[in-house]
């Protein structure tokens, strides 16, 4: 297929582009034009310039493309301006999916998310026919995933929309779900909200959008998640694969959430201050995170079985301590790369069983 990959410089876009080059497609990808490219640039796809304010460019991109994998969106930084963010995220959508009208794209493929899935009306997982509950659009992230695939789904276009868990793997550049491994494995994770969430390893996602392209049905809604588990246990997990102490300890979302909206406020406050130090979207995605039956996907998209939960944390371990995010003593960060360090047995005793923890609102994922 040819096909364009709209976010080519973020974490979903580049492993979507890798998984494409490594199929035989063709692929352009697109940039902003300050984005970071140093790991962009190696993919073997051409990068080309694009924004989601720009919608000639976006054209021009889309030009000649059978398929455009939608991984940029707005990405609301800040939860204290909701309408604003969402009228954002509404508009720039508009403009990819208008620009693809008019290069006529046959098939648009939109990373969406699982925030925009509800609590499981049957069993103990969602699936992306359980709606999303009205308490979980007091959260700016969950409004503005759930206006972008309105919009895209209403576009009358050839639309097949994933719903990814909390993505793990190569390539976090900016440490998106991986903030939680990268400020543990520096010490810097004083405390985390515990919950349910749901894993997928970034390589199966990009595959799974591969499948979407091929074989997805038009105007289908498709969860694509991978393991279950506790944040706890991830974090106990993800402590022993890099030898350091789980320090961190849990705290409630009702606390934590108060606490990253002071963050963002004093983070926009400053002029240049960066990241908020808890973003109010990490607390959201735990409150309303879900264990998740990826069934419809598997058997629709033809996808493998997931990869072992291990493999992926170690490979994204791997990733950060390579680059750098994480700095480890040598001996630890060489069994860290070698996907053979072998885990402490002291430590899994210690992840709080899953029905110790029952309330349905906590987990975590995008
Ligand atoms: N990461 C997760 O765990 C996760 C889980 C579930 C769903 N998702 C969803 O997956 C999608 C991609 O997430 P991600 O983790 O890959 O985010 P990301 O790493 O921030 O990547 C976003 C990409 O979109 C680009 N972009 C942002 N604003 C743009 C604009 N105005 N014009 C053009 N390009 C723009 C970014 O460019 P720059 O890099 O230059 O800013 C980047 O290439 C999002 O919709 C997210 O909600 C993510």
């Amino acid at each position: 297929m040819k096909a364009v990959v709209i976010g080519g410089t973020g974490f979903v876009g580049m492993n979507v582009t890798r998984a494409l080059v490594a199929a035989g497609h063709d692929v352009v990808a697109t940039r902003k034009v300050h984005a970071n490219t140093l790991f962009a640039r190696k993919l073997g796809a051409p990068l080309v310039r694009a924004d989601l304010d720009d919608e000639p460019a976006l054209c021009e991109a889309m030009r000649g493309r059978e398929v455009a994998f939608m991984c940029a969106g707005h990405y609301p930084r800040y939860s204290l301006e909701p309408q604003v963010e969402i009228d954002v995220a509404r508009a720039r959508v508009c403009r990819a999916l208008s620009a693809a009208r008019k290069a006529r794209v046959s098939r648009v493929v939109l990373t969406s998310s699982i925030a925009t899935v509800g609590p499981p009306r049957h069993g103990e997982r969602s699936t992306e026919d359980d709606p999303i509950e009205p308490r979980s659009l007091e959260s700016v992230y969950h409004r503005v995933k759930l206006a972008i695939e309105e919009e895209t789904l209403a576009s009358g276009l050839d639309v097949v929309v994933l719903l990814p868990t909390g993505i793990v793997g190569e390539l976090d550049v900016k440490a998106g779900t991986g903030f939680l491994f990268v400020a543990l494995g520096n010490g810097l994770l004083p405390f985390f909200v515990e919950g349910r969430t749901n894993v997928i390893d970034a390589d199966d996602l990009a595959r799974a959008h591969v499948a979407a392209a091929l074989h997805g049905k038009s105007g289908e809604r498709y969860a694509v998640g991978g393991h279950d588990l506790m944040v706890s246990e991830l974090l106990e997990r993800v402590a022993e694969i890099l030898g350091v102490p789980m320090t961190a300890q849990p705290v409630p979302w009702w606390l934590a959430g108060p606490a990253a909206t002071f963050a963002e406020m004093r983070a926009a406050a400053i002029k240049d201050g960066g990241r908020p130090f808890l973003a109010r979207e990490m607390v959201d995605v735990v409150r309303f995170g879900r264990f998740v039956d990826s069934s419809k996907a598997a058997r629709e998209l033809s996808l493998s079985p997931p990869t072992p939960l291990d493999d992926t944390l170690r490979k994204a371990c791997g990733w950060f301590v390579k680059h750098r995010y994480i700095r480890l003593p040598s001996r630890v960060s060489e069994g860290v790369q070698g996907v053979d360090h072998a885990p402490r047995p002291d430590r899994t005793d210690r992840a709080r069983p899953r029905d110790d923890y029952p309330p349905p609102e906590a987990g975590a994922h995008r």
